[in-house]
């Protein structure tokens, strides 16, 4: 299709399109800032939530950021650029992936206004860089150095992510459960702590209601005692935590045995019983009175066990199993033979106990102490699938803060105050590099007419006199969306991890500036544009 001295360099298959140029930035801009409209309304306490619908038909309800994105599935690959930096936000810090996305479409936008104006890419895309890290260094500056252990502060902290979410009504609860979950399983390392998320195993039963959720010293298992003549309750429990069936292995190809006589039948089935009895046998030799097995346990051996005392589980997961290894200092066995005492993990309790309709197995004072468990109640599923993602932003803000134990106060406050730095910063650049640092500012201010709008208040007069009170110092001013004015966002106990912010920057600086640096998009066959005529899964219609 190109041709480079006579000779053609680039043939592209038939269908392929291609857009370049000012062309195909300007269908990428507007592809992220479809995104970044569709989650814009749900930021803050005062957003609203959206209802997701699946190709299954599905339901979620929801206002988190990333699991909106996720649910969505976009086609346009600019889109899909933003779906990622969402999801890079919740990875590296667990909240702020609305903020992250919104902010994102904004600097998009600005970069187009400059764009128009022919200002060159790359002049806007150093400007950007150069604004981000001045941004950070800002926040670095203002924000309000904590003790890591302060519980007071964590849990604002972990009630501000909660704020904005469909169990905001039981959030003081969650956030004491998130903030005694989390300094649970911090370890001091040096004289900074860390914090392993994966150290808190996360059951979900739906009943009873969000506030019936509770913190369990140990781990809980959503299965039941799989026989009836076994002990629901063992003290001291020696637990063989086994990857191995307790079956007899069928043998992969079709083998025939013939069998002649009834004598023959009975020889046979008994030595299945013997290899079951053997098993159970050197379960018991090895001084195990719990079992928790990954595969199945044959009727037989089950009657086995329940007949030596032995309480046995089956078919638990294996995230769980590894969750179990680490509380209760076990080893997974994969291979019977192999069990001996030294392998056993330990715990003072392991019941089994009826929630609501179901049973679960509880183990509690495990060999590690550091060990827990959180059970999440609710009266529906999607209440207990949303107070699970609520509470994941939980647990991570209160993470981020013992890792890294500084905050800020939010409700657009600490945005403010970068925007007015980065004004200040703009006027050292020369010549178009000062013009994208004031977009940047510009941009920024996007988190609190956001969070103004979604109030119903005019963000006009809000951000003059935000604007307004930082130039005289008031570095926390804020919005109390509830009561619709600028309020010291300290008093109102609203508080986000410098952790969270400072990603906030990093993500959709990323995100924008890799956008603004595209000028050819090449796509093969099929891949429609954002139109979505024919795009058999691009569901642009939805985000109108
Ligand atoms: N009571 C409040 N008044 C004003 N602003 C608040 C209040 N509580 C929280 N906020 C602000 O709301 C913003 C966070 O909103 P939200 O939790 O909806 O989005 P996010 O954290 O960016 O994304 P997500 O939680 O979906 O990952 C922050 O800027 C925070 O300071
Ligand atoms: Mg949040």
């Amino acid at each position: 299709m190109a041709a480079a001295g006579g000779i053609p360099v680039l043939i592209l298959k038939e269908g392929s399109t291609r857009s370049r140029g000012k062309e195909a930035q300007h269908n990428n801009i507007m592809a992220a800032r479809i995104i970044a409209e569709a989650v814009r309304t749900s930021l803050g306490p005062r957003g609203m939530d959206k209802m997701l619908v699946d190709s299954l038909g599905d339901i979620t309800i929801t206002s988190d950021g990333k699991t909106i994105l996720d649910e969505i599935e976009v086609e346009h690959p600019a889109a899909k650029m933003m779906v990622e930096i969402a999801k890079a936000q919740d990875k590296e810090v667990g909240d702020g992936t609305t903020t992250a996305v919104v902010v994102a479409g904004e600097l998009l936008t600005k970069a187009e206004e400059l764009l128009n104006k022919n200002v060159h890419p790359t002049v806007i895309i150093d400007g950007y860089r150069k604004a981000a890290d001045k941004a950070i260094e800002t926040l670095e500056k203002i924000a309000i150095p904590i003790d890591p252990t302060d519980k007071e502060f964590l849990k604002k902290a972990a009630m501000t992510s909660m704020a904005s979410k469909l169990v905001s009504e039981n959030r003081e609860y969650l956030a004491n459960i998130a903030v005694e979950a989390v300094l649970h399983v911090a370890q001091k390392v040096g004289d900074q702590y860390k914090v392993d998320l994966d150290d808190i195993l996360i059951q979900k039963k739906t009943g009873e209601s969000v506030a019936d959720t509770t913190l369990i010293k140990g781990i809980v298992l959503d299965k039941e005692v799989v026989h009836p003549g076994m002990p629901k309750r063992v003290e001291n429990a020696k637990i063989a935590l086994l990857n191995c069936p307790l079956e007899i292995e069928k043998t992969e190809f079709d083998a025939k045995i013939n069998i002649e006589t009834p004598e023959q039948m009975e020889a046979f089935l008994r030595e299945e019983e013997n290899m079951l009895r053997e098993m159970v046998e050197r379960i018991k030799g090895a001084g195990a009175n719990v079992v928790i097995c990954q595969k199945g346990i044959d009727d037989m051996a089950q009657h086995f066990l329940a007949r030596a005392g032995i309480l046995a589980v089956r078919r638990a997961k294996k995230s769980d199993m590894e969750k179990l290894a680490k509380a209760t200092g076990g080893r997974i066995i994969t291979n019977l033979e192999d069990l001996t005492e030294k392998d056993l993990g330990y715990a003072e309790l392991v019941e089994e106990r009826k929630i609501g309709e179901d049973k679960m197995v509880f183990i509690e004072g495990c060999k590690n102490p550091r060990a827990v468990a959180i059970l999440i109640r609710g009266g529906a599923e999607r209440i207990v699938d949303e107070a699970e993602r609520s509470l994941h932003d939980a647990l991570c803000v209160v993470r981020d803060v013992v890792q890294e134990p500084k905050i800020l106060a939010g409700g657009g406050a600490p945005e403010i105050e970068v925007a007015k730095a980065l004004r200040d910063y703009a006027s050292s650049l020369t010549g178009r590099e000062q013009l994208a640092a004031q977009s940047f500012a510009e941009a920024i201010e996007v988190v609190p007419t956001a969070l103004a709008e979604n109030a119903g208040l005019d963000p006009i007069d809000i951000i003059s006199e935000l604007r307004a009170r930082h130039e005289k110092g008031e570095t926390w001013a804020g919005i109390d969306v509830f009561e619709g004015k600028v309020k010291d966002m300290r008093e109102l106990n609203v508080y986000d991890p410098l952790a969270v912010k400072k990603q906030v920057i990093k993500s959709a600086t990323e995100a924008a500036t890799m956008i603004l640096k595209i000028d050819d998009v090449i796509a093969a066959g099929k891949m429609k544009t954002p139109k979505g005529e024919e795009g058999e899964k691009y569901k642009g219609g939805e985000f109108d």
